[in-house]
């Protein structure tokens, strides 16, 4: 298959940040035209359809997506503080044959630098921790990626708290909402929470701990006022229903859509058994890719239940495994309001103008 994508992961993170986009010959112009048709958070766009928190690092990869077609935008997750980027590598290719189960990702799996699998059975981890050059930095980038948002699209920015020196369990929640405070003042029309990183050992993977998501979602909701709020969630196993009905019954007074999934967390190893990332809890990592469609299609369709059930009024963002024309339609089946699509679209940028077409 073609090895390259607009995030290069034989590059370190910082030469992607500051040399990239890297153009893969695949760019394909899109130039929206007439009225946008379609709805999310009360916003129309002309399509239901985009990239999520991750792949797009800065203001230069928003324009990048924008101008190719991809009409909802996640700027990559950012902190109030600087925060450093994990070692090097942060993307291998992973050799996953077919789903991904839970079962499956207990078990080790082989992460290498090199892969033969077709573009739509691509799986990688990527493992980053949530880098952030601090507000100093993205602050302003965010106003100029907002410049870059065209008539019938959407840049959403993603936000996380970070747990500093004598912090009290309320403090980090708090940092949740600061983060957001700042992203609020940029003008910027929706506002994402990630609460399932699975990639920072120290804070954990939040959606699962009822308390937090709340404490989160109110003390978010409290600073960015009108702003429509979204909260990133990662798969919950059919044990933890009651958990993930609970917490979209209560969390929805705070938020206007929910983002399913993150990744699937796996053990990655080399060709020796080792662990393959360098680096402190690094041997479990975020896996991604066709490899975990059927987590986020199962989350969008179990969401859908209890928001239509409930007649709550939550929108439900699809992620995960999204390489195809055909995977869109499925989430979109499957009760999704919009779709993104973040390792389809990072090997194949003409993703967004092929689904346009079948709209
Ligand atoms: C390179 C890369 C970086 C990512 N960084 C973030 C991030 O900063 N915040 C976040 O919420 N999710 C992050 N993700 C997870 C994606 O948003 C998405 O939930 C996940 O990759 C599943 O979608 P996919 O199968 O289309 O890749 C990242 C994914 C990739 C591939």
């Amino acid at each position: 298959m073609s090895t390259s994508a607009f995030y290069d992961p034989g590059k370190t993170y910082d030469d992607n940040f500051d040399d990239g986009p890297t153009t893969t010959g695949r760019e394909v112009k899109d130039n929206n035209s007439g009225e946008p048709s379609f709805s999310f958070l009360g916003k129309k766009l002309y399509s239901p359809f985009g990239i999520p928190a991750g792949p797009l690092l800065n203001s230069d990869y928003i324009k990048y997506a924008f101008e190719n077609g991809f009409d909802v935008l996640c700027y990559k997750t950012q902190r109030s503080i600087p925060f450093n980027c994990n070692k090097f590598p942060n993307v291998m290719y992973l050799d996953v044959d077919g789903d991904l189960t839970l079962e499956k990702a207990e078990k080790p799996q082989l992460g290498l630098l090199s892969t033969n699998k077709s573009e739509k059975e691509l799986s990688i981890t990527n493992s980053f921790g949530n880098p952030s050059r601090g507000p100093e930095f993205w602050v302003n980038d965010l106003k100029k990626a907002l410049s870059y948002q065209g008539k019938g699209q959407l840049l959403i920015m993603s936000v996380v708290g970070s747990i500093q020196d004598d912090f009290s369990e309320e403090d980090y929640w708090d940092d949740f909402a600061y983060a957001a405070e700042l992203a609020a003042n940029t003008g910027v029309q929706a506002i994402e929470i990630n609460l399932s990183c699975p990639n920072v050992a120290t804070e954990g993977v939040l959606c699962y701990n009822y308390d937090a998501v709340i404490g989160i979602c109110k003390r978010v909701k409290n600073k960015v006022g009108g702003i429509p709020l979204i909260a990133k969630f990662g798969y919950f196993s059919k044990q933890q229903q009651a958990l993930l009905e609970k917490i979209i019954k209560d969390t929805s007074p705070y938020l206007a859509a929910v983002s399913v999934i993150n990744t699937i967390s796996a053990p990655v190893v080399n060709e020796s058994g080792e662990q393959a990332l360098p680096g402190p809890n690094r041997l479990k990592s975020g896996v991604c890719g066709a490899s975990i469609k059927w987590g986020g299609l199962d989350m969008t369709k179990r969401i859908r239940q209890i928001i239509d059930t409930n007649s709550l009024e939550l929108e439900i963002i699809g992620v995960g495994g999204v390489m195809t024309t055909d995977d869109f339609k499925e989430y979109r089946t499957a009760g999704a309001d919009l779709v993104q699509s973040a390792t389809g679209a990072m090997w194949n940028p003409a993703l967004a103008s092929e689904i346009k077409k079948g709209l």
